[in-house]
């Protein structure tokens, strides 16, 4: 967290051309600026039919990020890291495809702006990870991490956080199994739980007390749905999943997971 305060500061105090992408892939660190990633030999200029950040088409210059990810292997597990803090957990496998959804780090250009994402919000960049194709491979609003300053490898979320692992002791089909990966895909990327996961831009789920406790079942689900349909306020942050996103079924086995961690709280909190 205190790296990325730091990062802050430093890109607020340099002009836009000066920013930097990390790159932290285990064996090797990198680091690119945004000229050499114009200049990529693989960059292109690619067309967005339907961006999710500025819903709207969009038209970006791009790199390929398998072209980036070096080394990676398919069974990787990498996180984006937003200037914001937003850490985007996402298997490396999707990343490195070809085809039929492709992702590509799209590259501000400080001499062509981008505009902002909101009233008085920045814009995008200066990196910003989106697909071509997305519908084709089932990709995620969360797996289109914007204002990326860090990429990194890690270990898989649950070898990194075993305070976020359900029973071990469930049967391999549970809805709970499949409601904790929905968990790690929908979720983590803003929330811990049992103070585990790397952000903190949302409340913890669980401690210390776990929102299927305090919520009634049908206000959580209208909230998760659509948090403005609860709690109205200006600097609200959190998204709502449409049932495109997470199905009934889906939301059933997510409130499942959310539920049976109430029972999994760490001991003396
Ligand atoms: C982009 C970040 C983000 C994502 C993704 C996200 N949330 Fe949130 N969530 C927030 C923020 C921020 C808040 C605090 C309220 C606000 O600012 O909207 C919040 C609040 C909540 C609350 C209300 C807690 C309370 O006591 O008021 C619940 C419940 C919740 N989130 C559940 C979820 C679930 C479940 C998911 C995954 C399906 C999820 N959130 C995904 C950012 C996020």
């Amino acid at each position: 967290m205190r790296h990325c305060l730091a990062l802050v500061a430093l890109v607020l105090s340099l002009p836009l051309s000066a920013a930097q992408l990390h790159l932290e892939l285990g064996d090797s660190t990198r680091e690119w600026s945004t000229g050499e990633l114009l200049q990529h030999p693989q960059a292109r200029d690619i067309d967005i039919d339907q961006d999710v950040s500025y819903k709207r088409p969009m038209h970006f210059r791009a790199v390929p990020l398998a072209a980036l990810l070096q080394g990676v292997k398919a069974d990787d597990h990498l996180q984006a890291v937003a200037l914001d803090g937003f850490a985007a957990e996402m298997p490396a496998g999707p990343l490195l495809q070809q085809a039929p959804a492709r992702a590509w780090l799209a590259v501000e250009d400080p001499a062509k702006p981008w505009p902002a994402l909101g009233d008085g919000k920045p814009s995008a960049g200066p990196f910003y990870l989106v697909w071509t194709n997305p519908q084709a491979s089932g990709i995620r609003p969360e797996q289109w991490p914007f204002q990326v300053a860090t990429i990194r490898r890690l270990a898989p979320v649950e070898q990194r956080f075993p305070a976020l692992l359900p029973d071990p002791r469930l049967a391999a089909n549970d809805p709970v199994r499949q409601g904790f990966a929905l968990f790690q895909q929908n979720c983590l990327a803003c929330h811990r739980l049992n103070g585990a996961g790397d952000a903190q831009f949302g409340p913890d789920l669980n401690v210390p007390h776990n929102p299927t406790e305090y919520f009634q079942p049908e206000y959580l689900r209208s909230y998760i749905r659509d948090p403005q349909s609860l709690r109205q306020w200006p600097q609200a942050r959190m998204p709502g999943f449409a049932d495109s996103v997470l199905s009934e079924r889906e939301l059933d086995a997510l409130l499942a997971y959310l539920k049976h961690m109430a029972g999994r709280r760490p001991l003396n909190r």
